[in-house]
């Protein structure tokens, strides 16, 4: 290799690493320790913001959103999404708390697919099925740091083939960014060595008040579509793509999301409450919006923008008051709510959803932006 680009690899790579791990200095990431895993792996925790003061923390370990502040109509900041305050109950956390999942975000069948005359078997975490990459999946494992500013943390994973039943070496990257426009933006970037499937997506859970003991039923949600995927018992997709008109799934104009949840209806009995996903309109590649979540009590409003075909939205019905997070609050049900903007979930058994096949060469692109105001 020529010597002078050694050096330079070299040079590059130091400064990255240089600010990866520094506190905040000049136009360095402000990093902390964040605790250290069972397997004696330490975690970093990331803070970025930018100056009008929204500020997210994030973690290394699963690429999770540990905090995010944002100011209520009165410009007072709270944190709103849930989480623990320490590394421990993040590695025993089952409810993919502020996590990339993935290689799959959401279920496949049976964990099983075909692709190119393969049959593969993932992992089943989630009765028969495969859910959000199963047991070991993006959410469990200990991202790297490539670069940290105060504005922007960029974490990359090196999935080995096979990991979690899937095939191919995937290397996944993912860049957080804290906007002027107050926006959290999450970019993702992806290839493969074998052709195989990928679709990550966000799992932050979101409580527009500040106050996480509050239910969400009260928070007024808007999805741009006019078609969802039914599911069967299992919550797989039946492969129908259904109208909203005239269902409780209908979010055309914003509704409260307590409005029609208790409906005597097949699809919300079958998600316990809502937990599908919706065909967005106007599918392109660009980035379009897909939702808005609005708390009146606050005035904080949640603008959600994908580049996505699809968004599950699911009401926090799996909350039961079990699990203790931040500040020792009960995480008790529908108290949070999760928008995850991704491909449909089981797409690789169902031809006519947008593929989810990565081949080597190509690049897998995503781009989510979760963006606040306040009315
Ligand atoms: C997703 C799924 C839900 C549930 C949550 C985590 O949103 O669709 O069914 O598994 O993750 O509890």
């Amino acid at each position: 290799m020529d010597k002078k680009f050694l050096i330079a690899i070299t040079v590059l790579t130091s400064v990255l690493m240089v600010n990866c791990t520094k506190k905040e200095q000049g136009n360095q990431a402000s990093v902390e320790n964040f605790g250290t895993l069972s397997s004696g792996a330490e975690i970093k925790k990331y803070t970025i913001s930018n100056s009008k003061g929204l500020t997210a923390e994030i973690i290394n370990y699963g690429a999770r959103v540990v905090s995010l502040k944002t100011p209520d109509r009165t410009g007072k900041f709270e944190d709103i999404i849930f989480g623990f305050d320490d590394l421990a109950s993040y590695e025993r956390d089952n409810s993919y708390q502020g996590a990339i999942v993935g290689r799959y975000g959401n279920r496949i069948g049976e964990g099983k697919f075909i692709l190119e005359g393969k049959t593969y078997q993932l992992d089943i975490n989630d009765g028969k099925n495969h859910l959000h990459g199963g047991k070991d999946g993006f959410y469990r494992q200990v991202w790297e740091c490539r670069n940290a500013d105060p504005r922007s943390i960029q974490l990359s994973y090196i999935s080995p083939d096979g990991e979690g039943g899937y095939p191919g070496r995937v290397e996944i990257n993912v860049t957080y960014t804290i906007t002027d426009n107050n926006e959290l933006k999450i970019e993702y970037s992806g290839k493969t060595d074998k052709t195989t499937i990928l679709n990550p997506t966000s799992h932050c859970y979101f409580n527009l008040s500040g106050f996480p003991e509050n239910s969400i039923l009260n928070h007024d949600l808007m999805i741009n579509a006019n078609y969802f995927t039914p599911v069967d018992a299992g919550l797989i997709p039946t492969g129908e793509i259904r109208p909203v008109a005239s269902t409780p799934m209908d979010f055309r104009t914003p509704k409260a999301i307590g409005k029609d949840i208790e409906a005597k209806d097949e699809q919300i009995l079958y998600g316990h409450g809502y937990d599908h996903n919706w065909v967005l309109n106007d599918y392109s590649g660009q980035v379009r919006l897909a939702a808005t979540l609005y708390e009146a009590g606050s005035g904080r409003l949640m603008e959600v923008l994908t580049d996505q075909p699809g968004l599950q939205f699911y009401s926090g019905n799996f909350l039961d008051g079990s699990m203790t997070g931040k500040g020792g609050v009960k995480y008790n049900f529908r108290t949070a709510l999760c928008l995850e903007a991704q491909a449909f979930p089981d797409s690789p058994n169902k031809p006519n959803f947008p593929s989810v096949v990565l081949r080597p060469g190509e690049e897998y692109k995503q781009i989510t932006i979760y963006r606040f105001s306040t009315k």
